[in-house]
């Protein structure tokens, strides 16, 4: 398959399209691969999910998935790969558990770029030691869109987790998603069968958590973005407001502030919270969350995250402000 969409092919807009999609690829990926084993490293985002699908369709056990656990993750989302694929879909799936390897490297390093290089190198180390560990596996699948191939010069370096090993090598690459847009590819999810809590997931860097946790991170304050971002997307899920808004999560500085709690003085953390619109993510606009919502999730972070005791919101467009603050 080349690399540029013909203009001819017509936009999947409908769950018949997309079938027509589904047989098309897996037709391919069977002249493709034939019997051979094919790895993926499988985060959990709506890209890698809907190849994994696709995948397990077509050559079903000889699809082997990686899901690297970094430590940096929302809070459910380890538990919704292994209960999605290997509960339901009988995916060959290897979890690995690499919070204390991913937590040790990142110890003490402040500066958000280093941070991302560490995040995005360390995944590839992981991934590429437990390939070596499988043997016979021909090919390696990606869940590039094709955003990733029109995409260039971002502000910030985007390592995307899930990078190419560059060590092992592989007979050939498969990209089922290369020539869809994102939009297409949540229709080609929806119509696999995958949830969606998946399919229609917001928008998550690769660095993950990391970049919400500002400076040098520690298990305690990453705790606190967790947990803060889990109260978030719950509200705005009760709110309606899920799949409406681009992006909202929290971020937690590393800094403190004096507060008050039960009629003593607290020295504690404060939760961020961000909450934008945009077509593109090159500019942003931020949402305007009703107050009484803002402040029922305020007082939720307040009383169920220890060690919080104010919350902000933060209301700077892109730019000056970039959506993520690292
Ligand atoms: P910024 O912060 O540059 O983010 O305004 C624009 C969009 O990109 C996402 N983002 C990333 N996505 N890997 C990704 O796949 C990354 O390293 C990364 N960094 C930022 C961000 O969440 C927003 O949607």
């Amino acid at each position: 398959m080349a690399d540029v969409r013909p203009d001819t092919m017509e936009r999947i807009t409908t769950e018949a399209l997309a079938e027509a999609f589904i047989d098309e690829q897996i037709a391919a990926i069977k002249a493709q691969v034939g019997n051979k084993r094919v790895l993926l490293a499988l985060s959990g985002g709506v890209d890698s999910s809907v190849v994994a699908a696709l995948l397990i369709k077509a050559i079903g056990k000889n699809l082997v998935c990686v899901h690297v656990n970094h430590g940096l993750l929302r809070k459910g989302e380890p538990e919704q790969v292994i209960e999605v694929f290997r509960n339901q879909m009988d995916a060959n799936l290897i979890y690995i558990d690499a919070v204390d390897r991913f937590l040790d490297k990142l110890a003490g390093v402040a500066e958000p770029e280093r941070k991302r290089k560490i995040i995005g190198e360390e995944f590839i180390r992981v991934f590429e030691e437990e390939a070596r560990k499988l043997e016979g596996i021909e090919f390696l699948a990606q869940g590039t869109i094709y955003p990733d191939i029109l995409e260039s010069g971002p502000v910030k370096s985007h390592h995307n987790v899930g990078g190419l090993p560059e060590d092992i090598h592989f007979e050939g690459l498969v990209e089922p998603l290369k020539l869809l847009f994102k939009d297409e590819v949540r229709m080609v999810g929806k119509t696999l069968g995958l949830p969606d809590s998946m399919v229609y997931r917001q928008p998550f860097p690769g660095p993950g958590l990391g970049v919400r946790c500002t400076g040098a991170i520690t298990r305690e304050r990453l705790e606190l973005v967790r947990e803060s971002d889990a109260i978030l997307r719950e509200e705005f899920a009760n709110a309606g407001l899920q799949g409406k808004v681009w992006q909202y999560f929290t971020i937690v500085p590393d800094c403190k502030s004096v507060g008050l709690k039960n009629n003593l003085r607290s020295f504690e953390n404060f939760v961020v919270i961000r909450a934008v619109n945009t077509i593109d993510a090159m500019t942003a606009t931020i949402e305007p969350i009703p107050y009484d919502l803002l402040g029922k999730i305020v007082a939720r972070i307040t009383s169920e995250v220890p060690g919080v005791n104010r919350v902000l919101y933060d209301l700077t467009p892109k730019p000056t402000g970039t959506i993520e603050w690292e």
